[in-house]
């Protein structure tokens, strides 16, 4: 039996990403900090959705801003591009709503791009995470498994003890189990306020000291974290979590016929993917943008699958000719 080739886009459209993803950040860190968080998310999209009419390509949005009939731009199924390669996109023009609004750390703009159908058609429901970083053995941690067991599993993989690990959370509620489950293992524990796809890709960044991911969060993020994990290095699964049989019915239109699936990184991203991200508020990924004399400075990286390179571009634009 041959293997199916999956259509892989052009290496040089990772650039033509990184603008993308500046455009957003540039539009939306003139509401850091102003307790705005739509009007932020507006300028992002709007700027994003402009600076994609430039990218030769024929893209459909799947991962989006909502249905179309709840979002004006960038909604599922949009098309963006001037034309070309048939390519699906992911998209966050602002990850991290409520940290831009309050001037926190980490907000991002976020994009991903494959070939068509290469991502997980995600309904925009919560998904639980875990996630490590490259270098480890297949499945040592999973979903199906115990706090407690993840833990020692991978304490055992890293040669470390437990109380040695680092595990990332999303300060939640709902995540009070994990939390008591991680301390009462030994383990220590990062609390981030928001922005789970930063929280993700920080497994795969040895300088993070991040060693393991874990909570549920969006699921449109959750298959942006895994575009960026197939790039980066790294595991991770992700399971659906539905609330009601309208979410069920949802998942089902766009595509999901086992709501208890537990999918991993190329269940979500398959195929040559490139993913691009600049940072909006400054965080230990990405520093934030920087206005001063009509002029402005971005921090964005940009990164694929098939090479693994990964890419940091410090760009300066004059913003009087943008
Ligand atoms: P927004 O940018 O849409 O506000 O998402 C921020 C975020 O923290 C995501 O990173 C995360 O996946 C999700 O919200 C978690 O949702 P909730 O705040 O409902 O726990």
């Amino acid at each position: 039996m041959t293997a199916t080739r999956l259509p892989a886009p052009d290496r040089n459209l990772a650039l033509e990403l990184v603008r993308v993803t500046e455009a957003a950040a540039l539009a939306a860190a003139h509401w850091i900090g102003r307790g705005e968080k739509d009007a932020a998310d507006g300028a992002a999209v709007e700027a994003m959705r402009k600076a994609f009419d430039t990218v030769a390509i024929d893209g459909t949005v799947v991962i989006g801003e909502g249905e179309m009939d709840e979002a004006p731009m960038l909604f599922i199924g949009e098309k963006v591009g001037c034309g070309g390669p048939a390519m699906d996109i992911a998209v966050d023009p602002l990850e991290g709503t409520s940290i831009a609004a309050k001037g926190a750390p980490n907000a991002l703009a976020v994009v991903a791009l494959a070939g068509r159908g290469c991502f997980l058609h995600a309904p925009d429901v919560y998904m639980e995470k875990i996630a490590v970083g490259p270098g480890l053995p297949e499945g040592i941690v999973g979903l199906d498994r115990s706090v407690r067991e993840n833990l020692l599993s991978l304490a055992a993989a890293k040669a470390c003890g437990v109380d040695e690990l680092m595990v990332c959370v999303l300060e939640r509620e709902r995540h009070q189990d994990i939390i008591g489950a991680c301390r009462d293992a030994g383990a220590r524990i990062t609390l981030i306020g928001e922005g789970d796809v930063a929280g993700v890709i920080a497994v795969a960044q040895p300088d993070s000291g991040i060693d393991l991911y874990l909570g549920s969060g969006g699921a449109p993020e959750g298959v942006l974290a895994a575009a960026a994990l197939r790039c980066f290095g790294g595991q991770m699964q992700g399971k659906l979590v539905f609330e009601n049989q309208a979410q069920i019915d949802r998942g089902r239109s766009m595509g999901i016929t086992d709501p208890g699936r537990i999918y991993n990184v190329s269940d979500m991203a398959k195929g040559d993917v490139l993913f691009a991200a600049t940072g909006i508020t400054s965080g230990q990924m990405l520093g934030g943008v920087r206005f001063s004399g009509g002029r402005a400075v971005t921090h964005s990286l940009l990164t694929r699958s098939k090479s693994g390179t990964v890419r940091y571009v410090a760009a300066h634009h004059n913003l009087a000719r943008r």
